[in-house]
Parts: structure tokens; sequence; C-alpha cells
């Protein structure tokens, strides 16, 4: 594989930007109904469909400066998600996403990636907000996000599921 950009390294995870040669691992992650049931994704038809998202995101990156990134564990070198910031161009604001394997769930990681992510976005991006939404069913995103520190904000439709808004404005990060 080329060149991997790596953009942040925690206690057990590292996140770098993802590339096309990752698609067989979103395609695998995506195939499970567990993962993406509160997502509004479904699972990919086929790899090309996982190359083109993985080319959407590397298009952030060159046009926004961040995306959601790939996780790998330290320890075993694999994959095991993705986690990172999104900024939405239609609103200019910026939100927190992350999503796992389900073998990977109940290790604390996605609230160690996530909060590495929350430190980049205030203190290298210099962001004044940041956001984050789950439906209202997913308690384990929730808990995450209370987690990263984050208030809860309001109501929202997210894919047209009833979903809960939070947010943690930089004055209020430590
Ligand atoms: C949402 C999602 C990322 C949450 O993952 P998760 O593993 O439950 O979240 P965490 O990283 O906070 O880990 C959870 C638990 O790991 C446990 N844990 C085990 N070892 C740990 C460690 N060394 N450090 C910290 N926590 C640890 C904790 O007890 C924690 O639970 P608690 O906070 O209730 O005590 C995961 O369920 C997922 O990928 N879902 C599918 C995609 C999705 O819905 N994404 C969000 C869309 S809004």
């Amino acid at each position: 594989m080329k060149d991997q950009n790596i953009i942040l390294e925690t206690e057990r995870l590292i996140l770098r930007e993802k590339v096309v040669e990752d698609a067989p691992f979103f395609f695998e992650l995506n195939s499970n109904y567990n993962v993406v049931k509160y997502t509004g994704d479904v699972s990919f038809n086929n790899l090309e469909e996982a190359e083109n998202i993985v080319r959407y995101v590397i298009n952030q990156y060159k046009e926004n400066g961040y995306g959601r990134w790939l996780v790998t564990e330290k320890e075993t070198n694999n994959p095991i998600g993705w986690c990172g910031l999104k900024f939405h161009t239609d609103t200019k604001e910026t939100d927190i996403g992350y999503r796992f394997l389900e073998s990977a769930w109940g290790k604390g990681y996605a609230t160690e990636s996530a909060k590495a992510c929350i430190d980049y976005g205030f203190k290298v991006l210099k962001l004044n907000r940041i956001y984050g939404q789950a439906m209202k069913e997913n308690v384990n995103s929730i808990n995450v996000l209370k987690k990263l520190g984050m208030t809860y904000l309001r109501e929202d439709l997210c894919e047209g599921h009833d979903s809960y808004v939070y947010e943690l404005k930089k004055e209020n990060f430590k």
C-alpha cells in the first residue's frame, strides 16, 4: 500500500486517511446489519460502491482538510472502523462520527478515537463548535457523545429518523 497519511495516534489506536485500497474493509464493515442499523446506510452491493465512497471521502480531505479517518488497532495493525470530523458544506458546521466492527465494540475504542478527533478539531483545526447526532435508539452512540463532554442541544431528524443532537463549544472544551 502507498504512503499512509497518519493523522492521530492514541494509546491503542492509529487514525489515518482512508485510501481506495481500504474498500474491502468498508465493504465488510457495512455488511453487518447491526453496524448500519442506526446509521441510515445499507450494506454495499459490491466493492465498487465501497470504493466510490472512499473516493468521496478522499475528496473531502482535499477540499476541507479533514474527514472521517480509518482507525487501526496498534496491537494487531488491523483496521477496526472509522472515526472523524466531517465538514458539512451546506451548514458550514463540523460533526463527529464513528463506526466500528461489532467485534471492536465494548472496548472504549469509539470514545478513545473520538476524543482525539475532538482535541484535534479544537486545537489544530481551530473549530469553534463540534456537534454529534444519533438516532434516539442508538444508546451506544449517545453514550459516546456524552463521554466526549457534549451536551444535549435539540431533537432533529437523522435520515428520516428521530434523533438527538449534542454539541461541544470550544469554550467548554477541557
Ligand atoms: C456507536 C459505537 C461506535 C459505540 O461503540 P462502543 O464500543 O459502544 O463505545 P465505547 O468506545 O464508548 O466503548 C464502550 C464501552 O467499552 C468499555 N471498555 C472496555 N474497555 C475499556 C477501556 N480500556 N477504556 C474505556 N472503555 C472500555 C466501557 O465500559 C464502555 O462502556 P461504558 O461507557 O458504558 O462504561 C458502536 O456501537 C458502533 O460502531 N455502532 C454502529 C455504527 C453507529 O451506530 N455509529 C454511530 C452513528 S450516530
